[in-house]
């Protein structure tokens, strides 16, 4: 398929795809009027089934939506129900329409274009789409609308996870140049990627951070003992701190630009020190998926389910359970305030 065309068809489904099939309770006003959301398979809402190619990572079999409320069937979101873009866009709207809400998250997006080349919606494709988007609306409607909307933004683990497999492929830990350089591409880009938003009309922000990617079952499972793989997170959250500072940096430039950092990091660390105190029985370990802590397989038809998929924090070997991205949500939403900065979501929508 010629590009121009699959991007054409991109829209449309893309459209059609838009965030969260959860009928809003018609006791809840709407915040914000719409949400665009853009980033990796943790908010991806089935972008990836439109995609051609045969690599690209798409959760379109069972046991993938699996608790979905109705259907049980999958829809391209990589969590046994419902994920973080749909959790937080249960907040405030009705998703049905581009003027109130599309994704153009896609799953092995990162930051940078080059991570999962031609597999996946870049992030800076995922802004050309919103262009698109900005200009099906017209200029009335966009200037009325955008400025008042939530931008979600959720990109970088899968950066990372690249890094470690270049890293691990030359079989050298990385210098503290290679981290600079890959810190420093990171930030350019992904502020880019903000401001390209920002001059599109976007004013909210709200923006999850890299989580330890480290202790992913499937990272988890290449130690003997399932110990985290620290240097992960330690750079991961090396670039988490350059984050709050880029973003501390960008707004006194940006007229009028609000922003929430949500921490994943540390939220996911909180969880992972206490799981039982959350309802947790399971911290390391896949439900859906097989072998030695459920990650030396793919979550699949023949793969093994866990007795409690509420009970696990991790979905696949890679994604969190629809339960942890409710939690998730929710703490970035109006929890504890050390999980955002400098505002909550909340206190976003209505700034
Ligand atoms: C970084 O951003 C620039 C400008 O948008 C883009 O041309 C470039 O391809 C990006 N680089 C990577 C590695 O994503
Ligand atoms: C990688 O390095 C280790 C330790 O230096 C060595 O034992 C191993 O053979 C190397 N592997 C490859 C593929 O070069
Ligand atoms: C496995 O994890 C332990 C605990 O963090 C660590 O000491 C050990 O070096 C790790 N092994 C490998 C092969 O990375």
């Amino acid at each position: 398929m010629a590009y121009e065309v699959a991007m054409k068809a991109l829209v449309l489904s893309l459209v059609l795809g838009a965030v969260a099939g959860i009928r809003p309770s018609k006791l809840v006003r709407r915040q914000v009027p719409a949400i665009y959301v853009f980033g990796d398979s943790t908010l991806d809402v089935g972008n990836n089934n439109y995609l051609p190619g045969k690599d690209v990572p798409r959760a379109d079999k069972p046991y993938y939506g699996i608790d979905l409320p109705g259907s049980g069937k999958p829809t391209g979101r990589f969590s046994n129900g419902y994920n973080t873009a749909d959790f937080v866009a249960r907040k405030k709207l009705i998703p049905s329409a581009i003027n109130r809400g599309v994704s153009y998250a896609s799953a092995g997006a990162g930051i940078l274009d080059s991570t999962n080349a031609g597999k996946n919606i870049p992030l800076s494709q995922q802004v050309r789409l919103f262009e698109l988007t900005k200009a099906e609306m017209g200029p009335r409607v966009a200037s009325n609308l955008l400025s008042r909307s939530f931008f979600l933004l959720g990109a970088g683990s899968n950066d990372f996870f690249a890094f470690a497999t270049a890293q691990a492929k030359r079989n050298k830990t990385a210098t503290q140049s290679d981290v600079a350089a890959f810190y420093g591409s990171l930030l350019s880009n992904y502020s880019a990627t903000i401001t390209e938003l920002y001059k599109l009309g976007a004013r909210k922000f709200g923006i999850i951070n890299v989580g330890p990617v480290g202790c992913v079952p499937r990272v988890r499972v290449l130690n003997a003992t399932g110990a985290c793989a620290d240097g992960m997170n330690q750079l991961a959250a090396g670039f988490d701190a350059a984050l709050k500072s880029l973003l501390a940096g960008l707004a006194p430039k940006l007229p009028g630009f609000t922003y929430s950092l949500a921490d994943s990091f540390g939220l996911t660390q909180d969880t992972f020190a206490n799981p039982l105190a959350l309802g947790f029985v399971s911290s390391d370990s896949a439900c859906c998926g097989s072998g030695r802590l459920g990650a030396q397989g793919e979550c699949t038809p023949t793969a093994t389910l866990c007795p409690d998929r509420d009970r696990y924090i991790f979905w696949d070997s890679v994604h969190p359970s629809q339960r942890s991205a409710m939690l998730g949500a929710k703490a970035y939403y109006d929890g504890p305030a050390r999980y955002t900065t400098p505002i909550n979501f909340k206190q976003l929508a209505r700034a």
